[in-house]
């Protein structure tokens, strides 16, 4: 095993295998949009444009922000051709009026904010009475690995959720979060992800990245991780996680 971290990979092509695998949760999160013609739509965390077109396709205006200039170039590159308007900018200090958005979405963003409740707080601002928002996040905490031994499983986890991301868990919290928000809550639902292939799982999950960080951080010991790594990629391989994706309305 090398001893040092493995190397990030890049963003947006990072986002783009992201998407691929998701793209059965990607498609209900829409479907639950209901987008209609004369809706204004609204793309929070909108990352590369990813799903941009698709809400062109449904939608009168659709409104990407992100506060990633290189998110917002690629985003603009991307829908050059469409009715849409890609912003850089804050999800705590969104640069839209009060109440101008009939739906919107924040797929995967709140865990890398600064204060995800602040950012709820600015969504029910720019929604219209009546607007609708999905909201869909990952708990880092339910990843489940096999083969493996669970101890190390557990270990790394821990370990991502202490040490790698902001806000692991903010996808069990959607549903309080936006509540205290002052918005309605309309649906909870839970997808399982899974991914068979630990190639594909260790880019979109950094399965050897993360374990040897928890190496480094003294969480495991170096075989721990050694044996883990080979026995996954030795397979049969799989891993699952919950995705929560939460639907709200402004009173
Ligand atoms: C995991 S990506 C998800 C992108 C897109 N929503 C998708 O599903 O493909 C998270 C995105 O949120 C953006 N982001 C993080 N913090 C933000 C903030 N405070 N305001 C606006 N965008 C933010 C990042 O730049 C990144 O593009």
């Amino acid at each position: 095993m090398a001893t040092q971290p493995a190397t990030i990979p890049d963003p947006i092509t990072y986002l783009d295998h992201a998407a691929a695998a998701g793209r059965a949760y990607k498609q209900r999160l829409l479907d639950a949009l209901d987008l209609r013609p004369e809706h204004v739509a609204l793309d929070i965390g909108c990352g590369p444009g990813t799903d941009l077109p698709a809400m062109a396709e449904r939608a009168a205006e659709v409104i990407g922000v992100d506060v990633d200039p290189a998110m917002v170039d690629e985003a603009r590159r991307r829908t050059a051709h469409l009715r849409v308007d890609v912003r850089e900018g804050d999800a705590h200090a969104l640069p839209l009026p009060d109440r101008g958005v009939d739906r919107a979405r924040v797929d995967r963003v709140l865990h890398q904010v600064a204060d995800p409740a602040a950012v709820l707080v600015e969504l029910r601002r720019v929604l219209r009475p009546g607007g609708r928002a999905v909201l869909a996040q990952p708990d880092w905490e339910t990843l489940a690995i096999d083969p493996g031994a669970v101890a190390t499983n557990l270990a790394v986890n821990r370990f991502v959720c202490d040490r790698v991301m902001l806000h692991p868990v903010v996808g069990r919290q959607l549903a309080r979060l936006a509540t205290t928000a002052g918005l309605t809550v309309t649906s909870i639902e839970g997808d399982v992800q899974l991914l068979h292939d630990f190639d594909t799982a260790d880019e979109l999950l950094g399965l050897t990245r993360n374990a040897h960080r928890a190496v480094h951080a003294g969480r495991i010991t170096r075989p721990a991780a050694d044996t883990w790594l080979a026995e996954l990629a030795e397979g049969p391989f799989l891993a699952a996680f919950t995705l929560f994706r939460v639907t709200v309305s402004a009173g």
